[in-house]
């Protein structure tokens, strides 16, 4: 802690250490300490209810931008929802399919586990709901025509892929559905 000395004409302190030197620490005094007095503003009530309005119009005008933000959030995570949730379920069916072989296997297995219960596609479904995710969050002709094609690509092969596993394994689980489950 510096040691405080009184060392100017106003009766005001300031670290001797700093400022050892009694000129400087006048000078210190006078442009560092020294706060100059608010001057006197005087309002007529006019004025105030003016500056007061304007205030609470500032107010509002920050408080609605930070309304709009929260609301742009909002509906920007609802949005990729979907597109989170195609994801997870096309990147965990890969998962199941790439962990189907022991290693230095050959061959084909049935898969089992996660939505490879309900279709034989489980990852193309996964990337067909991503896809739609990403055109419903985007909103856009672009985004549309990706999803719609990724669907029309995916399904032909989900199709492939089920034909196959029903004709190569007498133990295909029947109720297995294409890509869509409980549907198609
Ligand atoms: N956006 C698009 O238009 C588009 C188009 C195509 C693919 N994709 C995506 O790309 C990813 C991979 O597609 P993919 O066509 O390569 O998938 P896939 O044919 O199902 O094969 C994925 C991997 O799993 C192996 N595998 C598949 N079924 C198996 C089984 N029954 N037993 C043992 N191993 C099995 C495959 O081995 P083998 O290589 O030996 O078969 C391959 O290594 C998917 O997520 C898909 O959605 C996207």
């Amino acid at each position: 802690m510096s040691e405080a000395v009184d060392c100017d004409r106003w009766g005001r302190t300031v670290p001797k250490d700093v400022y050892p030197h009694p000129v400087l620490c006048d000078v210190f005094v006078r442009v560092v300490v020294t706060v100059p007095e608010e001057p006197q503003m005087h309002f007529s009530a006019k004025e105030d209810l003016a500056l007061a309005a304007s205030a609470s119009a500032r107010a509002t005008a920050a408080s609605s931008a930070n309304d709009d933000l929260l609301e742009l959030a909002r509906d920007l995570v609802l949005r990729m929802v979907l597109f989170i949730c195609g994801m997870v379920v096309n990147i965990h069916s890969d998962y199941i399919l790439r962990n189907l072989r022991e290693p230095g296997e050959t061959g084909y297995k049935i898969p089992r586990g996660g939505l490879f219960e309900y279709v034989s596609g489980a990852n193309f479904f996964g990337e067909i709901v991503e896809w739609s995710g990403f055109a419903i969050a985007g909103w856009s002709i672009p985004g549309a025509a990706f999803a719609v094609f990724t669907f029309l690509v995916l399904l032909s092969r989900a199709q492939q892929h089920h034909q196959w596993y029903i004709e190569k394994f007498e133990d295909y689980p029947k109720s297995r559905k294409i890509v869509i489950p409980f549907t198609y």
